[in-house]
């Protein structure tokens, strides 16, 4: 693993956006984007991270690319941190997979590409199916997921429950890409 090695690059609305590798001098950067997603209260995992939280979680984020047990993919754009992506071995030959991208970066296409990105990035790890979870009320997001070939494959009936007090399922969804 080369710590900062971009993985791809393609221009969106004519500005340069990078899928790259973390790198230790990322942390106050990755601090502040996760501080942000968190305050945009996305549909996913939250991270309140401070000095020594977000510090642990990008050095898990190192160790687990030169391991060989995961990788993680930051989202940039002239030299800003817009989301991550990331997957990780979870069982016999598959991986787990997530992303989030801040509010502004968000239908731009950023995210279909990304997925393909971690698809590429779970085959490296030797992963021949995919997994993850989303929230029955993150329609944008299923939708992003089917369209890159994933399917339903279980679904927990009230699992999370909302900012708004409302619950709603959550949906396993899966895809095989052998
Ligand atoms: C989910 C997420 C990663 C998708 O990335 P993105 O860059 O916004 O997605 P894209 O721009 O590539 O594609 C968005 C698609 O959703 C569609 N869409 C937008 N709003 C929608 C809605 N309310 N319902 C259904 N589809 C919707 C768009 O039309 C587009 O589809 P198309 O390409 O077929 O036209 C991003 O929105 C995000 O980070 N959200 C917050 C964090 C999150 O929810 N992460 C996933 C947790 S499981």
């Amino acid at each position: 693993m080369q710590e900062g090695r971009i993985v791809d690059s393609f221009l969106n609305g004519g500005i340069e956006t990078r899928f790259r590798y973390p790198r230790w001098s990322d942390l106050d950067a990755f601090i502040a984007m996760h501080r942000t997603l968190t305050r945009e209260k996305v549909m996913c995992r939250r991270l309140e991270l401070d000095a020594a939280s977000g510090g642990r979680e990008l050095s898990q984020a190192l160790v687990g690319l030169e391991q060989k047990r995961s990788s993680y993919l930051l989202v940039e754009q002239e030299g800003i941190l817009l989301g991550e992506g990331f997957t990780q071995k979870s069982g016999h030959e598959y991986c787990t997979i997530g992303l989030a991208l801040i509010a502004r970066a968000r239908g731009l296409g950023i995210g279909t590409r990304l997925m393909d990105a971690l698809e590429k990035e779970s085959r490296r790890l030797g992963a021949r199916g995919l997994y993850l979870t989303v929230w029955s009320a993150n329609t944008s997001a299923i939708h992003v997921y089917r369209k890159v070939g994933y399917i339903e494959s279980g679904r927990r009936p009230d699992w999370v429950m909302m900012d708004s007090g409302e619950t709603c399922d959550l949906i396993d969804m899966v895809k095989i890409i052998e």
